[in-house]
């Protein structure tokens, strides 16, 4: 009898244990930024199982898989009805085989399936959002067999953001499968403020436009060209929310979508340097070879995929040009110079004259005492810092150099 109380006893604080558990999203998924597809650059609501499979292919062939790239997901309009339970279902026209089919597809290719949902009533494009769901939907997608979600924010009226993102990691980790969460509320909320515990990444800004410095408008609000979305937050100094697990989201790239060769190289540098999920949103099947090597970049993918997981600061903010630091694992760093202008900017960098001190971090570079190797990332120039850098940046181009110590 004695024993039965004792086992009876044992039972409940288990369970309290596990329940405590949900109070915390899964570990381990996001130690460095996300790096996948998603559709809705590219394809806006025309998704469909075929081109999804199509996606994870050129995934692997186009290399982006060896590259690092893992994700394939599925944005908006990918939804049907609920059922009579209230079960979300796959849209049966565009998506015959149903997602758990299409899951193993993905799984069987080694990547991973993403998906989208939203927490208000209906998504932005107007299908049925998570709100009041939320456990039933997680419980799905696990079964599902769904390693990503992208959680949106239209039509929440005033719900209570940290609330409602909040629910939505609790019923994910009830569901069990370790799924990557990804908030996307476009910074409305400062999520940067409270999300570090909730989700693997939040969207610092409104959406993405390709284009270099125009912002297109929807009525309402706005797509953001790259400088401006670089610049929005520039005074929230954001790098100061961001580590291993929880990332700022500069939204998903537009590589390969329009932009010109250099512009496109600048962007995809730049998120690399920022820690943003590098996420491309172009037709893997069809891209240009120029495409193709500037996002399969092994070494600009390193500086994002650092394990010190530190975001770049802006270090020189000077009209044109803007030059980033990020302070690499090792003793290492990278330093982004881009020019933000029409012309060649035409510029010489005196290492001795420009000391550097990271407040965040703690670690600075005295170039009088200390030398490093560079190594220009994308046109392969080697040297060191005993010599001033002579720089002619195209217009809208970048140099992307790593520094190495030398003993
Ligand atoms: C919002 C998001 C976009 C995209 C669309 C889908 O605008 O910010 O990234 O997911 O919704 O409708």
């Amino acid at each position: 009898m004695k024993l039965l109380w004792i086992k009876c006893l044992l039972a409940v604080v288990l369970s309290a244990v596990t329940c405590l558990s949900f109070a915390e999203k899964f570990a381990g998924l996001a130690d460095t930024p996300a790096m996948g597809w998603n559709s809705w650059n590219t394809f806006d609501c025309d998704v469909d199982e075929s081109m999804i499979r199509d996606m994870a292919d050129a995934m692997v062939d186009t290399g982006m898989k060896d590259a690092g790239y893992t994700y394939i997901n599925i944005d908006d309009c990918w939804h049907g009805e609920r059922d009579a339970k209230g079960n979300i279902q796959v849209n049966k026209e565009r998506f015959p085989s149903g997602m758990k089919a299409l899951a193993d597809y993905v799984h069987s290719k080694g990547l991973k399936l993403g998906i989208y949902s939203d927490a208000g009533n209906t998504t932005c494009a107007g299908y049925p959002g998570s709100r009041g769901h939320e456990y039933q939907d997680a419980k799905t997608y696990a079964a599902w067999g769904i390693d990503y979600l992208k959680y949106d924010w239209c039509d929440t009226e005033n719900i209570n953001p940290i609330g409602a993102y909040t629910t939505m990691r609790d019923a994910l980790k009830a569901a069990g499968r370790p799924i990557l969460y990804s908030i996307c509320e476009w910074g409305d909320n400062q999520p940067w403020e409270w999300a570090q515990d909730i989700g693997h990444s939040w969207r610092a800004t409104g959406d993405i436009y390709p284009c270099w410095d125009c912002a297109y408008g929807w009525g309402s609000w706005s797509s953001l060209g790259v400088l401006k979305i670089l610049d929005i937050r520039k005074d929230l100094r954001l790098r100061q929310y961001a580590g291993p697990g929880h990332w700022n989201d500069y939204d998903m790239m537009e590589v390969g979508n329009g932009m010109s060769e250099a512009e496109d190289r600048s962007h995809f540098s730049l998120w690399a340097m920022l820690n943003s999920p590098l996420i491309a949103g172009n037709d893997l099947r069809s891209m240009s070879e120029a495409t193709r090597k500037i996002l399969t970049n092994k070494d600009i993918v390193a500086l994002n995929q650092d394990p010190a997981g530190v975001e770049a600061m802006r270090y020189i903010d000077a009209g044109d040009l803007n030059v980033f630091l990020k302070p690499l694992a090792n003793g290492e760093w990278a330093f982004l110079f881009l020019n933000r202008g029409d012309d060649t900017l035409e510029y010489t960098h005196d290492w001795q004259f420009n000391l550097v001190k990271d407040d965040l971090t703690g670690r600075s570079i005295d170039f009088n005492h200390e030398t490093f190797a560079w190594r220009d990332l994308w046109q392969g120039g080697k040297g060191d810092t005993n010599r001033n850098l002579e720089l002619a940046i195209p217009p809208h181009d970048v140099v992307v150099l790593r520094l190495t110590p030398i003993k």
